[in-house]
């Protein structure tokens, strides 16, 4: 299973990368205005710092804003000439798919973000996108229940061996993170304080107090 940050801050960037089992980040324009970044300039050279902080391996999905063929096109070919590690995200309409296929046709990675449906999530497969991403979160939020996807997903693609991978999104706390792992969600990607939510336990915590108050007897 591949952890992605969800995130544009590089502080929090950095310090999921410093605990070693981080495979990638994803952004999306939220993210990239809730961090200040305004103008195609600061935006470029916001995600070359993110490229720059992920592992050779890593993946760092970049949104394009166009929503017609040609503009999402003329975008994500700029953004996959940033860096290599950079993955075109593009949103789940009409010619978005056609975008996904284009990319698909010339090796350039994608992530089909903004999917809601398993027929949304067939027509990304089909297309070829490298990633695909259900929110969960907002699924709840409709008073459903995102896993229910996820489950879907992961039994649609699992029957046709299609290749792009399920990227859990909108992955709001560890349940949601370990709902995925159980149902084998290739990827999830989400805020830092749900990566480290996972280290929490208070038997744990109880559990070194009494080792470390023991040692002084040793
Ligand atoms: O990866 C998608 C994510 O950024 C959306 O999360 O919490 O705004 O639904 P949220």
């Amino acid at each position: 299973m591949k952890f992605f940050i969800d995130t544009a801050n590089l502080n929090e960037i950095r310090e999921a990368y410093d605990l070693g089992i981080l495979d990638g980040v994803t952004t999306n324009p939220s993210l990239m205005a809730k961090e200040g970044i305004k103008g195609k300039d600061n935006v470029f050279s916001h995600y070359k710092a993110i490229c720059d902080i992920v592992g050779i391996d890593g993946d760092v999905s970049a949104e394009v804003i166009a929503t017609d063929f040609q503009g999402m096109v003329r975008e994500g070919e700029e953004l996959a000439e940033i860096d290599s590690k950079i993955v075109v995200k593009i949103p789940m309409i009409k010619d978005g798919i056609k975008a996904i296929k284009y990319f698909t046709d010339k090796g350039i990675k994608t992530n089909c973000t903004l999917v809601f449906s398993a027929g949304q999530a067939i027509l990304a497969a089909k297309a070829g996108a490298t990633y695909v991403s259900p929110f969960i979160g907002r699924i709840d939020d409709m008073g459903a229940d995102g896993m229910d996807l996820i489950e879907q997903l992961v039994i649609i693609y699992n029957n046709y061996e299609f290749e792009t991978e399920i990227l859990a999104a909108s992955v709001r706390h560890v349940t949601h993170l370990i709902q995925c792992a159980e149902l084998g969600a290739h990827v999830v990607t989400c805020p830092l304080n749900v990566i480290t939510g996972l280290l929490k336990h208070p038997l744990t915590d109880l559990g070194l107090e009494k080792f470390l108050a023991d040692a002084k007897k040793m």
